[in-house]
């Protein structure tokens, strides 16, 4: 039996009749109709009739084979994967159209198909001709590495090439949304289609120990598209994102079965293609002002410590009610800081507009940087710069205590391996500072109101 069941293109909720606002996640206008294939009575038929084997059960410990990997040259990528691409894996590439996921993702499969690994290393796009894709290749210098291309979009086809293919191949799918198969009555990039077309593509890979990439673009909303049912049938989610009008993009790891999440990898559009920046602290501050205002933070991406500045400006407010601008972290928090500040150093800012600014297109994300944006709100409104040696990281609390933060010896090596000499943090444990302090100076600061009166004394 075919029924019709109306389903949510953002969440996967399913509906008995059409509306307008999905109740299950609130989005508006992304409830389609689709075609339901098999009935629970038909499930239940099936399921009874089979004769399966019983499962067998093993111990926690045993032997462990290490997933092997492949490593494709391009560091930034390799390190977001948790060290490679997993042999048989699937991973989902989400992210903003035109922000460079096709790029990326050519540049690696022609790296790693340079390297010579075992396998074939095919690319199979439904968005694009092959002369387009040719086009791109050219321009970042790639024409000779062995890829092979093809333009198609029927997951049957796709399904035939992927099971004559070798053991160990590499595929890259551009995008998931282009793909339909007929078994399907609902039309490409609908959740249907996208989620028969995924599981048949990574079941016909696993099998095969086929490793696939496959390319989903985001809503709006900063979901994967027809929509978050990806995420959990692949090994491996990663979202590429920054500014578009930025030269700065950030692939972020979401989930990892074979590594740790929270990696990011840092690239920079150039015009022939994406560079891996080695080096990302140096490039944020590389711009950096000594005007009131600018701190510079050590933030933590995944593993690694990267410096950014914050900014802030305090203007005085033509309306009633004061603008707060904030990009690059979280406007409830800087909320919160101001509040903190009224109430704890008995400033007032509710007569003026401020506006927060992490520069180079970064988003910060941990409370770690609660003590900088501070800071960079009492150099502004006092006016008083702060030292260009300086880095600032603190969690405040609302008591305007200054507290503890993770990692802290990892940040402060980072600083001072590119020249910071002073840094201002809470009070530690010993453990975790040890052998720091011979390599930059550690001023321990206790409340906001110890580091308001800090900064303002100083020459
Ligand atoms: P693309 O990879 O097509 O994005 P996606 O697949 O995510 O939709 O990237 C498109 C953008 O990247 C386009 O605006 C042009 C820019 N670009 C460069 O700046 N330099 C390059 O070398 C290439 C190939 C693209
Ligand atoms: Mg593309």
């Amino acid at each position: 039996m075919v029924s019709i069941i109306y389903q949510c293109q953002n969440c996967g909720a399913q509906h008995k009749k059409w509306a307008g606002k999905c109740d299950e996640c609130g989005s508006w206008n992304s409830i389609t109709q689709e075609t339901a294939i098999g009935s629970q009575a038909k499930i239940k038929k099936i399921i009874n009739r089979s004769k399966a084997d019983d499962i067998e059960f093993l111990g926690l410990k045993g032997e462990q084979s290490v997933p092997p990997r492949m490593i494709s040259g391009m560091n930034e990528f390799d390190r977001v994967c948790g060290g490679g691409l997993v042999f048989g894996s699937a991973i989902l590439v989400g992210g903003d159209p035109g922000i460079g996921k096709s790029t990326l993702l050519l540049q690696v499969l022609a790296t790693l198909a340079q390297k010579k690994t075992t396998g074939q290393h095919y690319y199979i796009s439904g968005e694009e001709g092959i002369e387009q894709i040719r086009m791109r290749a050219e321009r970042l210098h790639l024409s000779e590495a062995k890829v092979m291309l093809a333009a198609n979009n029927h997951l049957t086809n796709i399904l035939l090439s992927l099971d004559k293919m070798p053991i160990g191949s590499v595929v890259i799918i551009d995008s998931i949304q282009t793909l339909y198969t007929e078994a399907i009555d609902s039309a490409p990039g609908t959740v249907a289609q996208i989620r028969t077309c995924a599981s048949e593509l990574i079941r016909m890979a696993k099998q095969k120990n086929i490793t696939v990439i496959l390319v989903g673009h985001v809503t709006k909303e900063g979901a994967i598209a027809g929509p978050k049912v990806l995420e959990h049938i692949v090994d491996c989610v990663l979202y590429f994102e920054g500014e578009r009008h930025h030269q700065f993009r950030i692939l972020r790891t979401v989930k990892n079965r074979f590594g740790p999440t929270d990696e990011i990898g840092i690239f920079e559009m150039t015009d022939s293609g994406l560079q891996e920046v080695i080096n990302p602290s140096a490039i944020f501050i590389k711009d950096r002002t000594t005007q009131p205002g600018s701190v510079i933070f050590v933030g933590l991406e995944g593993t690694r410590p990267v410096l950014m500045e914050i900014q802030t400006l305090i203007a005085p407010s033509s309306f009633g009610t004061p603008r707060r601008s904030v990009v690059g972290w979280d406007s409830s928090r800087l909320a919160m800081i101001i509040a903190v500040l009224e109430t704890r150093c008995r400033v007032s800012l509710a007569s003026q507009d401020i506006f927060l600014n992490v520069t180079g297109g970064l988003r910060i994300q941990e409370p770690a940087a609660d003590m900088a944006v501070a800071a960079a709100l009492i150099s502004s409104i006092f006016k008083k710069s702060l030292s260009e040696k300086l880095v600032i990281i603190g969690e405040v609390g609302l008591g305007g205590e200054i507290r503890g933060i993770n990692h802290c010896s990892i940040r402060l090596k980072e600083a001072a391996k590119l020249g910071f000499e002073i840094a201002y943090l809470p009070s530690q444990p010993k453990k975790q500072i040890a052998g720091v302090e011979k390599q930059i100076t550690l001023k321990e600061i206790a409340t906001l109101e110890k580091l308001m009166n800090t900064i303002r004394t100083q020459e």
